[in-house]
């Protein structure tokens, strides 16, 4: 392990915000967190695990310890006629993950692909886009519990997998450190090409019989073309989640708006795109000092360069308010704001 005080974590966030933590702790193996958590009592002491940094808000220095696993190795567990089982240790970088797969011609992940992040981090939000969520591919999740000072192992149906939800940002925030992940990946995969314009990219491109590879190209094109690269322009991706509502709520709203977008979830649920919301309370595009939405995505806040956390909380908080006052919808941050 590699320890420094007083780090900047300019590198360790997506919005390339230059705020301190009090200490920074590489772990390069995942066995070293038992001894981490023996030398710095971390159920007690304020810490935070972070990846890549890519889902994350700072607005002030962070007075803890900031974690950073580096470990990255995979490797096979087993398979079967159906399915080869993989474990790939929280450090790797979730791309390089897809990547491999698709290279392997394996289905489950492809719609994934260019997610920023690392694979530790990928079942905490159950992250998920263009029809797939790690959750239907995930086995176990491996992590060290701080409280009760062990390694423990939880299957899928522990995790509670909800939309960009887990047990892990909800009962267990704070209590555990995630070191591995088991997915199923499909040796004879279907491809999942129902989700937005995917289907139509891939007949522009004259693509009948997609393999996963295509797939996984064509979804990381209208990536490219609709997401704006953290390497380039800070941001942390979608910054709310899309607001699930009620069917009541939805009638009324639809009552104003007969253009609405909207996708059913389960029988009694609407899920609005906050996008949507976004753009028609005339928030695409605008920008205000350093920080704006996203001119071809306006769900993604980015910061133009020099902006404080504060500056971008405050730009979302006008978004959030605006929101309220016109459809009367609460968005929530997927973001998380520290
Ligand atoms: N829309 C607009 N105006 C826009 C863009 C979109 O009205 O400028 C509306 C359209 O109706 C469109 C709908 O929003 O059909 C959905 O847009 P999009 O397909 O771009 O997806 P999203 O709901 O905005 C979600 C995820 C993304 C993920 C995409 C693709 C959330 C919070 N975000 O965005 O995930 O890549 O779907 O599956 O669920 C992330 O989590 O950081 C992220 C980027």
């Amino acid at each position: 392990m590699k320890i420094f005080n007083d780090f900047s974590l300019k590198h360790y966030n997506t919005f390339g915000l230059n705020y301190n933590c009090a200490a920074f702790i590489e772990v390069e193996f995942a066995e070293e967190i038992y001894s981490i958590n023996k030398m710095f009592e971390l159920s007690e002491t304020e810490h935070l695990i972070i990846g890549q940094g890519s889902n994350i808000l700072f607005t002030k220095d962070f007075d803890g310890i900031v974690i950073h696993p580096t470990f990255n190795n995979f490797s096979m567990k087993s398979q079967d006629n159906n399915f080869l089982y993989l474990e790939v240790e929280a450090g790797k970088n979730w791309d390089e993950l897809v990547r491999y797969s698709v290279g392997k011609n394996l289905g489950g992940i492809e719609n994934l692909v260019s997610i920023p992040g690392l694979a530790g981090a990928a079942p905490i939000q159950n992250i998920g886009a263009y029809g797939q969520e790690i959750k239907d591919v995930i086995e176990f999740v491996h992590f060290f519990d701080f409280n009760d000072n062990i390694f423990k192992v939880f299957h899928n149906r522990q995790c509670r997998f909800d939309y960009r939800n887990s047990i892990f940002k909800q009962e267990l925030k704070n209590k555990i450190f995630i070191t591995s992940i088991e997915i199923k990946l499909k040796k004879n995969p279907t491809p999942v090409i129902d989700y937005g314009n995917v289907k139509d990219e891939l007949f522009k491109s004259g693509i009948k019989n997609p393999s996963v590879n295509d797939v996984c190209n064509i979804i990381a094109n209208i990536r490219e073309n609709k997401l704006p690269s953290p390497k380039e322009i800070g941001n942390a991706g979608s910054f709310f989640k899309n607001p699930i509502v009620s069917n009541s709520k939805f009638e009324e709203l639809k009552k104003s708006y007969p253009d609405i977008p909207f996708f059913e979830v389960g029988e009694n649920q609407i899920k609005i795109p906050a996008a949507w919301l976004i753009e028609k309370s005339g928030f695409k595009g605008k920008v205000k000092g350093n920080v704006g939405t996203y001119h071809k995505q306006p769900l993604v806040i980015v910061n133009f360069g020099n902006a404080s956390g504060n500056e971008i909380l405050d730009f979302a908080n006008e978004i959030k308010t605006k929101i309220f006052v016109e459809f009367g919808i609460e968005l929530e941050s997927e973001v998380n704001i520290l």
